[in-house]
């Protein structure tokens, strides 16, 4: 059966941290008007749906992952109507809008957790995961937090432990308690009926907890740095039972047109896949429809490595899943500088032409970079907690103001303002003002994929097959079907140049973009010259 592509499927989603985007009332804090204001750049990306990280009423211990209330706006970033007006004009423009929900946590402040610690007996205690100290007084098992130490906080009041995985102000949610999943389900319909179009849905896979709290093995691997790996995280992580939970989000979600749920999940292929869910008669999964395959964020950035996950993941896929890519979040090093400003530029040209959904995040777009976070500035709560790590673990240098020009605070926010982490130093020269009327910069490239994407069936629909060029450093791929024409992409990871023979493809072919900006015009893909880290998309013509 072919079911249309849907604009989950074919679009673009761009991933905004509003804290960091555009400041619009002086506060150095990015806020909803901001991005409101800059809705025309963001349209002129050819994107198609703009995920918002949470904008929910916070103590920010997690920087609104912390959420103390799921139906409001932190005032921070505006109010109700402020997000009312974003979402119209968002829907205005054709795109999309998608929140951050974050069912696994609530914030201490939340009056759900406030009632569950304020006596044993209270009917909400149960909502969240309380246990008695171990015979010693201590934690009841050896779980840890994300954020360092125990993933266990003793409340003298009731004199039991709490469950938190990340900061001690995020106590878990007991989703093997009957009334919390029905909480969590009426929170989505309440955005849902005011129009969001979906969510992303906040460490998905670890919604439940095995309910025999045993400790979990020591990691025999484990490298000696990040103390949460020094563990298996057998009943922490994708424990049985989860999928049920996400099956009813999922109904809910199925309640409305066409909105959407992609859920983030850390895990390899064989566990990834599941969270498709089971097959349905219609030929839909009823899970999520995407679960984020974070692949390319992890993994070396060489030609072979690439190519076989790539094929791998086309492989695992269930039959007529539908695939998604990504190059980087708010919790991981930046693209362009895990691999460098040439490199970057092929990944957004890999992102833009593999099958699948791409999501891009905020300032991949122009190869913003990670900066660089003076000590006093350090503000996330892994870095604080474990400086002898913060360098390999704290978030903060992927989080700094998106860099519009070259005036202070990268226009992030005014003249006199303290942003609430500084620009990267690399602001005045790398920033969107500059690239804009440069034909040749990385976000006139971006533009022209986008654009080409969102054109042609084949990028944003078509099949995927991979072309072997006998090159290790080159990774091709043709893309088809959909009756459109035929594209080829050729993707140089490496500083060498080659001359490829891909007359088996066509003849010819005209290039219909190239990551340097500057070739142009029609090819004898007898002799295909690919420069040192050039990538090109090649529209093949038709053999007469
Ligand atoms: C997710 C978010 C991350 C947050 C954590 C706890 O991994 O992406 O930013 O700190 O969940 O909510």
């Amino acid at each position: 059966m072919t079911i249309a592509h849907l604009w989950w499927q074919k679009g673009i989603i761009y991933q905004i941290y509003p804290r960091s985007y555009q400041d619009s009332n002086g506060d150095g804090v990015g806020d909803l008007n901001g991005i409101r204001q800059r809705l025309d750049y963001i349209q002129s990306l050819n994107v198609d749906a703009v995920w918002l990280s949470p904008i929910y009423p916070s103590p920010m211990h997690d920087f609104g992952y912390d959420v103390a209330d799921y139906i409001g706006v932190h005032q921070l970033f505006g109010s109700m109507d402020d997000f009312d007006a974003l979402l119209e004009e968002v829907h205005a423009r054709g795109m999309k809008l998608i929140l951050d929900l974050v069912p696994n946590h609530t914030s201490d402040e939340h009056s759900w957790f406030l009632e569950s610690r304020s006596s044993r007996d209270n009917p909400k205690r149960d909502w969240y995961i309380w246990r008695d100290p171990a015979p010693d007084g201590g934690p009841p098992n050896n779980w840890l937090s994300f954020f360092g130490g125990p993933a266990w906080t003793f409340d003298e009041h009731t004199g039991q432990y709490y469950l938190h995985q990340f900061v001690t102000q995020q106590p878990e949610l007991n989703y093997r308690h009957p009334e919390v999943l029905p909480a969590m389900l009426d929170v989505m319909r309440f955005w849902l009926d005011k129009g969001v179009d979906g969510f992303r849905l906040d460490v998905i896979w670890m919604l439940l907890k095995d309910e025999n709290f045993y400790d979990e093995p020591a990691n025999p691997e484990w490298d000696g740095t990040d103390p949460k790996n020094s563990l298996i995280p057998i009943y922490t992580q994708n424990v049985d039972g989860v999928h049920d939970l996400i099956k009813e989000m999922r109904k809910v979600l199925d309640e409305y047109d066409e909105r959407m749920m992609v859920g983030e999940i850390y895990l390899a292929n064989a566990d990834l896949m599941t969270y498709y869910g089971s097959l349905r008669p219609d030929g839909t999964y009823d899970e999520c429809h995407l679960p984020f395959n974070f692949q390319l964020i992890n993994m070396p950035w060489e030609a072979p490595v690439v190519r076989k996950a790539v094929d791998q993941y086309e492989a695992d896929l269930p039959p007529g899943a539908w695939p998604n890519w990504v190059l980087g979040n708010h919790d991981r090093p930046r693209v362009a500088t895990r691999v460098g400003q040439e490199q970057a530029r092929v990944a957004n040209m890999m992102l833009m032409t593999l099958r699948g959904t791409p999501t891009t995040y905020y300032g991949e777009e122009i190869g913003m970079e990670n900066g660089r976070i003076p000590p006093e500035f350090i503000q996330d709560p892994p870095a604080v907690n474990q400086p002898e790590i913060a360098h390999l673990i704290g978030r903060d240098p992927v989080r700094t103001p998106m860099q519009w020009d070259s005036s202070p605070h990268a226009g992030f926010t005014g003249e006199e303002i303290t942003p609430w982490l500084p620009a990267a130093e690399n602001y005045q020269s790398l920033n969107v003002a500059a690239q804009e009327d440069d034909p040749t910069s990385m976000l006139s490239l971006y533009r022209r994929l986008t654009d080409l994407r969102r054109q042609e069936p084949a990028l944003n629909a078509g099949a995927y097959e991979r072309i072997d060029v006998g090159e290790n450093e080159i990774f091709a791929y043709r893309r088809f079907g959909l009756g459109s024409d035929d594209f080829l992409i050729v993707l140089n990871f490496g500083e060498g140049t080659y001359i490829l023979d891909l007359s088996s493809q066509a003849k010819t072919a005209s290039i219909e973009a190239s990551t340097s900006m500057s070739s142009a015009g029609q090819l004898n893909l007898r002799v295909l010259i690919v420069a040192a880290n050039e990538g090109l998309v090649l529209r093949l013509n038709p053999d007469q």
